[in-house]
């Protein structure tokens, strides 16, 4: 999608539609919208008045406008209660209205920034929602689409009406921003939808090569099986026995240019697909489980953005990548594997994989690293589906300080997050009869038990575990996420490295 600004009123501007954002309970158009409705003969007013649409969060309706307007239709989106009004209703807003526009065939949308007159948002981060909200319902997957290209549409150019010329440079700083997030998202949602016939460890370390950029200081490694045994990640390579397709570490650096803040590892779980191994899954819908390296390509997806953001903060980014396979040298439950750290682990459960193939990530990063934080990504537990559903990851962690960075840039950036416990107590679930540790703890507290596996490999740096199981998949279209792959988690953390301040002041660790 192709973005356009103009310092024009918004009334003016020709395009195959316009959108407006109306709060809930308008009776008389206001702000932009009134100049729509004046030069469209009262066309707005006169669909309030009938009912039809109150203004709801995500209600759209389309007018077909006569009188002196530019615009073949008007697209009103719901943006809820006045007060309710945050940066992330703005978003859905935007994701709402592309998404109604797309199936109507509109090649030119024009919008105005909703959120930055008069509901008295910050402009900057309005026209980030917008981009974000737009360019992200525009998105789909048609890889393997070869006849009905209907699906396929999309608007062509994002036209941003400002008619205020001094708010327009927040605007076009906003924009970009919001541009190189939604890129990011859209290249995460690519590798997560695609088939693991055509993205296996292998393809997916070739994509993340052509990450690096020597200009924005990014440098991508992938180690290969060998070099795994010299660094005795048998944790890892454990999981990886039961598949023909190779393993692949992953290993990714961004330097910044100057001093850097600090330094923030990121390790993603890259189960190319995940059968469960010998502990096999039911067949009714394992073929979703081609997502199950979310947690991978949302590190991938913020090292996609950081070519063009540049925070001021050191990042790392772990990808352990490799398929859960039955077969003839797959691990059988009871097994004891000895993670690079020299831990022992019994797996009693093939299907745990996730916490298998993370312990020796988190290791290598504190081991190579030194990292000031650690934060895990993981689609690790159906639990936490259970617990949550699709509208917040959860966030499990040994660090106080860390954990409200992670909530504040859940806060700005729309993905929510909501914080599970990990008192001592639980740590039992995972003790095993004859090993240092067990790899499942059952079916109690599953969430929170893939946490205290994790747990003593991160012991000593401030870390937060995100368990995205139920959130970087969705079943159903969202504001601004058709289904399939959300590519979650990416906007999180970029916004997290964005703000990131030195430590010092941490308030007080566990
Ligand atoms: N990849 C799954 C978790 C998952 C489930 C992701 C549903 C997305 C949707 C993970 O590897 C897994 O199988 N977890 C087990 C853990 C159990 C054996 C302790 C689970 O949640 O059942
Ligand atoms: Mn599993
Ligand atoms: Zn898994």
């Amino acid at each position: 999608m192709q973005l356009q600004f103009r310092n024009d009123p918004i009334e003016r501007i020709p395009a195959d539609a316009v959108v407006l954002g109306i709060l809930e309970g308008t009776k008389r158009p206001a702000g932009s919208a009134r100049a729509v409705d004046a030069a469209a003969g009262g066309a707005i007013t006169a669909c309030l008045a009938q009912g039809d649409f109150t203004g709801r969060r995500e209600q759209v309706v389309v007018l077909y406008p006569k009188g002196r307007v530019r615009t073949k239709r008007i697209v009103l989106v719901g943006l809820g209660a006045e007060k309710d009004l945050t940066v992330e209703r703005v978003r859905q807003a935007a994701g709402r209205a592309a998404a109604r526009a797309r199936e109507l065939g509109v090649g030119e949308l024009a919008t105005v920034v909703h959120g930055a007159g008069a509901g008295g948002l910050d402009p900057a981060a309005c026209a980030q929602a917008v981009v974000e909200g737009a360019s992200l319902a525009n998105y789909s997957y048609d890889r393997y689409r070869t006849r009905d290209k209907s699906k396929s549409r999309r608007v062509k150019t994002l036209i941003l009406a400002e008619a205020d010329a001094k708010k327009m440079a927040e605007v076009k700083r906003g924009a970009a921003r919001g541009r190189t997030g939604a890129e990011a998202v859209a290249f995460v949602r690519d590798l997560c939808n695609t088939p693991s016939l055509d993205m296996t460890p292998r393809q997916v370390a070739e994509r993340a090569l052509t990450l690096a950029d020597k200009e924005a200081r990014i440098t991508v490694k992938a180690l290969d099986e060998n070099e795994l045994k010299r660094l005795k990640m048998g944790s890892f390579l454990g999981v990886a026995k039961g598949s023909d397709e190779p393993p692949r570490l992953l290993v990714l650096e961004y330097v910044p240019e100057g001093k850097p803040l600090g330094t923030v590892a990121l390790v993603g779980k890259g189960i190319t697909f995940d059968t469960g191994g010998i502990s096999l899954k039911p067949a009714e819908g394992m073929e979703k489980m081609k997502y199950d390296m979310s947690g991978a390509a949302a590190v991938l997806g913020v090292f996609h953005a950081l070519r063009r953001i540049q925070p001021q903060v050191r990042v790392i980014g772990l990808a352990p990548m490799t398929e859960n396979m039955p077969g003839g040298h797959a691990i059988k439950p009871g097994d004891v594997l000895i993670a690079m750290n020299g831990m022992t682990i019994e797996v009693n459960n093939t299907d745990a994989e996730g916490r298998l193939v993370l312990c020796d990530g988190i290791n290598y990063a504190r081991r190579f690293y030194k990292p000031d934080a650690i934060i895990d990504i993981a689609t690790l537990t159906g639990a936490v589906v259970i617990a949550l559903g699709s509208q917040a990851s959860g966030i499990m962690g040994n660090d106080e300080a860390l954990l409200t960075r992670v909530k504040e840039a859940s806060d700005r950036s729309g993905e929510r997050v909501w914080e599970l416990p990990t008192w001592p107590e639980y740590a039992d679930l995972m003790k095993s009869d004859v090993a240092d540790l067990k790899n499942s703890g059952g079916r109690e507290a599953g969430t929170i038990a893939g946490a205290m596996f994790l747990a003593p490999f991160a012991e000593g740096t401030p870390w937060v575990h995100m368990d995205i199981a139920g959130t970087a998949w969705n079943d159903k279209d969202k504001p601004y996420a058709p289904k399939g792959s959300s590519g979650v988690a990416v906007r999180l953390l970029l916004d997290l490295l964005e703000n990131w301040e030195p430590n010092g002041t941490a308030r007080g660790r566990r």
